[in-house]
């Protein structure tokens, strides 16, 4: 699987750990980003895992065409994203159907976008959560894989909610993948 990211990588440093203990029977072929300053760029290449960033300067049409270049080239069988805040295209999402997933830290449909844990805080929900889907060309709007509920406590403050979501992200990107991976074995 090749990982996309565009900031920390924290969940793409599980799924590394993940493929690296064994847990998820797994390569993570490269990390990719549209970013060339995301820390977990560096985080990635000092453990020696293959890393990459795609010219989006040049625009999305130049930068998907090397992402998926770089994907056939590796023989990538899943395209995860983890924290990569680009949009795919259509024609790159029809390309790799069925084989993209992404993580997003609430429990869609509701707050989809790029600040889903901030939005349900804002919104003064008591339930939030973690959704991992397939990506379709919609915007989070794949099919659903698996979801985890996070409880808004009366202490919690919107940094105290980030840190339980991101808890709860860790485990359930793994484990999901590790499912989705056995059921769809590569040809
Ligand atoms: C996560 O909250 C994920 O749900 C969202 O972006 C964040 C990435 O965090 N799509 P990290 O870079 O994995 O730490």
């Amino acid at each position: 699987m090749a990982v996309l990211i565009s900031g920390t990588g924290t969940n793409m440093m599980e799924l590394l750990g993940a493929c690296k203990s064994g847990e998820l029977d797994a390569e993570v072929t490269f990390v990719g980003s549209d970013k060339s300053e995301a820390k977990g760029l560096q985080t990635a290449a000092a453990l020696g895992v293959r890393t990459e960033c795609f010219p989006y300067k040049e625009g999305k049409v130049v930068a998907e065409e090397a992402i998926a270049a770089m994907i056939d080239a590796t023989a990538t069988d899943w395209i995860v994203l983890a924290g990569f805040m680009r949009i795919l295209s259509p024609e790159f999402v029809r390309r790799y159907a069925g084989r993209i997933v992404n993580i997003h830290p609430s429990l869609l449909p509701s707050f989809p976008g790029a600040h889903g844990i901030e939005d349900a805080w804002n919104y003064g929900v008591k339930v939030t959560g973690v959704t991992v889907h397939l990506v379709d060309e919609g915007v989070d709007s794949g099919r659903i894989l698996a979801q985890q509920p996070v409880f808004i406590t009366e202490d919690d403050t919107l940094e105290t909610l980030e840190a339980k979501i991101h808890k709860v992200e860790h485990t359930i990107y793994k484990e999901t993948l590790k499912k989705l991976f056995a059921e769809n074995p590569a040809e």
